[in-house]
């Protein structure tokens, strides 16, 4: 048997039990041995019973969709991968409507009909166990150089896929467009790595965020070469006042009153990414009048990106590389490490900025 975080639904159940282990990998299957499994605010929402779908026929289900494994064994018609060899397992699995476009071509992340599955999350087991089984084309081999921060690969594949958004609708201008200052809402973890991000492609790069400005969190972002803008001091609405237009913004708070309130601080032609998902609830009023008007006089772009193709993957295990090499440090700030008995304790009450749950072998 192996051990497994499971999830009940039904009966609002979250807990440490035993699974029977994988079979043997067959044809292009690869079995792993879970090293990272990372904790977001998807697993929180799950483990509170707010979100999350188990399997078809099933009443429970795995949690974790933030992997990092190791290979153990493969079947006979696996071709790119080798025993030993660090993969992290994509999200989400295609939908099997013959008509539905993106689901067709393996970009599942662009799912038409809403029928996909998510390890971890929807209709799908997820990765908190000792041993997964998952096909070649869904795991992206990791260098064994970024061991330690592979389990960042997932998260930040977020972000790759909004650069990838970015970088195409930036196509747009028919001139040289400025493409110098970016403002990034939140400091959680998919806002720093989108921080890192921005200031690795030579962005002048801004966080605004409610920690205080003489804490730790604020420090560190100091130290990538970003500024640092506290709630706490400057209103969302003032943000323009204090620190000028800005050619994008990254936001990754899901809260409505942050999003819609930063609007005024994207400068004329500029390109906006949402990324964060505010819970269902009460309609929240807001200047629509103005938004309108400013939107279309700036020639504005906002867009929602969720999930990540492969390529988002892939990208994000060289910016990983890139990151280790200019903010080593700041990196693996980022993560801490619990063993997995205290996987229930830290999805309840988080503690660093990425907690993270390892099995430790
Ligand atoms: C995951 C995505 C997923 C989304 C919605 C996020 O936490 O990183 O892969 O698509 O939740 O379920
Ligand atoms: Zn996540």
């Amino acid at each position: 048997m192996m051990r497994a975080l499971i999830v009940n639904p039904g009966k609002k159940t979250l807990r440490l039990a035993e699974r029977p282990p994988p079979r043997p990998p067959r044809n292009t299957e690869a079995l792993l041995r879970i090293l990272d499994v990372g904790i977001c605010g998807t697993d929180r929402e799950i483990a509170s019973f707010e979100y999350g779908t188990p399997p078809a026929g099933a009443e429970d289900f795995v949690l974790g969709h933030e992997a990092l494994g190791e290979v153990m064994a493969v079947g006979p018609d696996v071709t790119s991968l080798q025993v030993g060899d660090l993969v992290v397992p994509t999200v989400r699995r295609p939908c099997s409507n013959p008509r539905c476009p993106a689901c067709r071509v393996g970009r599942q992340d662009f799912c038409t009909t809403n029928e996909f599955s998510e390890r971890g999350i929807v209709r799908a087991d997820g990765y908190l166990a000792e041993q997964v089984l998952e096909e070649e084309r869904y795991l992206v081999p990791v260098p064994a150089a970024l061991r330690d921060v592979g389990v960042l690969v997932e998260p930040l594949s977020v972000v790759s896929k909004a650069a990838e958004e970015y970088s195409v609708i930036h196509t747009r201008f028919a001139f040289e467009a400025p493409k110098s200052r970016g403002l990034v809402l939140g400091a959680g973890a998919i806002g720093l790595l989108g921080a890192m991000s921005l200031r690795a492609s030579g962005f002048e790069t801004y966080v605004f965020s409610r920690e205080p400005e003489d804490t730790p969190r604020a420090a560190l972002i100091g130290s990538l070469g970003c500024h640092y803008v506290s709630s706490a001091r400057t209103a969302v609405e003032r943000l323009r006042e204090r620190i000028g237009a800005m050619d994008m913004i990254f936001e990754a708070v899901g809260v409505p009153e942050v999003a819609w309130g930063a609007l005024p601080a994207l400068a004329a032609n500029g390109i906006y990414a949402l990324t964060g998902v505010p819970a269902l609830g009460e309609p929240v009023l807001g200047d629509q009048r103005r938004w309108m008007r400013d939107i279309v006089l700036n020639n504005q772009l906002i867009f929602g990106t969720v999930n990540a193709g492969r390529s988002a993957y892939e990208q994000s295990v060289f910016r990983l590389e890139q990151f280790l090499a200019l903010f080593p440090g700041q990196l693996r700030e980022l993560i801490r490490r619990v063993p997995l008995d205290e996987a229930p304790e830290i999805i309840a009450n988080g503690r660093g900025i990425k907690d993270v749950v390892t099995f430790a072998h």
